[in-house]
C-alpha cells in the first residue's frame, strides 16, 4: 500500500512568493499520476514537499494515511528522480546504486542481488563499471532510475526526469517508464511541463497553474471537457482555438462575431440559454475544423497562412480576416498557401467558456 495525500498544502518562500496555494490531492496506491503546467507554476515544490525535501508553509503531507509532514525525507521510503540525474560524478555507476542501500546498512548479498534484478530490467548490465561522465544522457537516465528502483520505494517521485534527452529517446523512455509502472505496481508522481508525457503517460494528471490545481482528470476527459480557458489551451497540440463572441437566437441559436455565424444545435442550446445576447468564448480543436467543399450551412471560409505537413496529418494555419485558426486535416489532399478553405466545425465537440470566470460552461450533462 502506498496512498499519498496532500491536505491543503501551501508553500510560500521569503514573504510572498505564493508557490504552491491550497493543493489537496489524493494519489491512490499504485496510481501513476502526473503533474503537468508550465514553468514556475509549483511541481517541483510539491514533489518536493512529498519527499520532505520542502517543509510546507501550512498543510500536511499523508503517506499511507500517516501524518509524515515532520518526518526527514530519509524515514519517507519515497525515491526521487531529478531532471539533472544528480549522480555521485567520482563513483562507479554500481556505486552509485549502491550508495543508498550502504547507508541503510544492507548487507552485501543483497545489495549485489537488488543491483543485479533492476541493471537486468534496465538493460544496464554492461555500465555496471562506469563512471556517469562516460555515459550517455540516456544511460545516465537509466542508472539515475535504477539508483531509484534499488531503494524498492513505496513511492517514486520524477521530476521532468526526461527533459534533457532528445526527442527521440524521450519517446522511447516514455513508454520504458510506463512499463516500469506496469511492472512494479507502485505509486509514481511524475512532473513535466510537456502534456504530450503527461497525457500519454498518467492514469490521471494534475494541472497546475500559478501554484493552483486548475483540473484533475484522466487524460480523455481532461481533453474533451476542460474545465477552464487554460487547461483546453495546454492540453491538445496543436491548440484549441478560442473565438470571442456572442450568443444570439431568433427562430435558431448562433454563435456570432462581427465575422462568422455558426448554428448551435439543439442539444446545446438549453445550456446556452443564460447566455443569449451575452459574450461567450468558443473553443475548437483543430480536429473538428472539417474541410468541405461547398459552402454549406454552418460552414465558414479562410485562407491558408501556413500549411505543415506531418507525414500522417496536415496541420493548416489559417487566416479568418485577420483572426488566426489551425486545423488538423487528413493528408490526402493538397493544401496551398493563399487558397480559400471551406471549413464546418464540428459545433457538438467544442467547448464554451465564460468569459470573466474562464470556466467551462457544462452543456453535456
Ligand atoms: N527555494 C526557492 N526560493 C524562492 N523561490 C522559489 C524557490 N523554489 C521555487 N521558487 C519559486 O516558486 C515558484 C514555483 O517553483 P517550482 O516549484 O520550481 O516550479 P516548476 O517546477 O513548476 O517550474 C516559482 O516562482 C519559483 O521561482
Ligand atoms: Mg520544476
Amino acid at each position: 500500500m502506498a496512498e499519498v495525500r496532500l491536505e491543503h498544502i501551501t508553500k510560500v518562500f521569503g514573504k510572498e512568493i505564493v508557490a504552491v496555494k491550497d493543493i489537496n490531492l489524493k494519489i491512490k496506491d499504485k496510481e501513476f499520476i502526473v503533474l503537468v503546467g508550465p514553468s514556475g507554476c509549483g511541481k517541483s515544490t510539491v514533489l518536493r514537499t512529498i519527499a520532505g525535501l520542502e517543509e510546507p508553509t501550512d498543510g500536511k503531507v499523508y503517506i499511507d494515511k500517516k501524518d509524515v509532514t515532520d518526518v526527514p525525507p530519509k524515514n519517507r521510503d519515497v525515491a526521487m528522480v531529478f531532471q539533472n540525474y544528480a549522480l555521485y560524478p567520482h563513483m562507479t555507476v554500481y556505486d552509485n546504486m549502491a550508495f543508498g542501500l550502504k547507508l541503510r546498512r544492507f548487507p552485501k548479498s543483497e545489495i549485489e542481488k537488488r543491483i543485479a534484478e533492476t541493471s537486468d530490467i534496465l538493460g544496464i548490465e554492461d555500465l555496471c563499471r562506469r563512471r556517469p561522465k562516460e555515459l550517455s544522457g540516456g544511460e545516465k537516465q537509466r542508472v539515475a532510475v535504477g539508483r531509484a528502483i534499488v531503494r524498492n520505494p513505496k513511492v517514486f517521485l520524477f521530476d521532468e526526469p526526461l527533459s534533457n534527452l532528445d526527442a527521440k529517446l524521450r519517446v522511447q523512455m516514455r513508454a520504458e517508464l510506463s512499463k516500469l509502472h506496469n511492472r512494479l505496481q507502485v505509486t509514481m508522481i511524475y512532473v513535466t511541463h510537456d502534456q504530450t508525457e503527461a497525457m500519454t503517460m498518467g492514469d490521471r494528471i494534475v494541472v497546475l497553474k500559478d501554484g493552483e490545481v486548475q483540473q484533475i482528470a484522466d487524460p480523455i476527459n481532461l481533453y474533451n471537457n476542460p474545465s477552464n480557458i487554460f487547461v483546453g489551451g495546454f492540453i491538445g497540440s496543436p491548440s484549441m482555438n478560442f473565438l470571442q463572441g456572442r450568443i444570439i437566437s431568433n427562430k435558431k441559436t448562433f454563435f456570432k462575431n462581427e465575422i462568422i455565424r455558426i448554428a448551435i444545435n439543439e442539444g446545446f442550446v438549453k445550456r446556452l440559454h443564460p447566455f443569449i445576447n451575452r459574450e461567450i468564448i468558443w473553443g475548437i480543436r483543430p480536429e473538428h475544423l472539417i474541410p468541405v467543399s461547398k459552402t454549406i450551412e454552418g460552414s465558414f471560409k479562410a485562407t491558408i497562412s501556413v500549411v505543415e505537413p506531418m507525414g500522417n496529418e496536415i496541420f493548416l494555419y489559417l487566416d479568418l480576416q485577420g483572426m488566426e485558426l489551425i486545423a488538423r486535416v487528413q493528408s490526402h489532399l493538397s493544401y496551398k498557401v493563399g487558397e480559400e478553405l471551406q471549413l464546418k466545425p464540428l459545433i457538438e465537440k467544442s467547448n464554451f467558456f465564460n468569459p470573466e470566470t474562464e470556466k467551462r460552461i457544462e452543456i453535456n450533462s
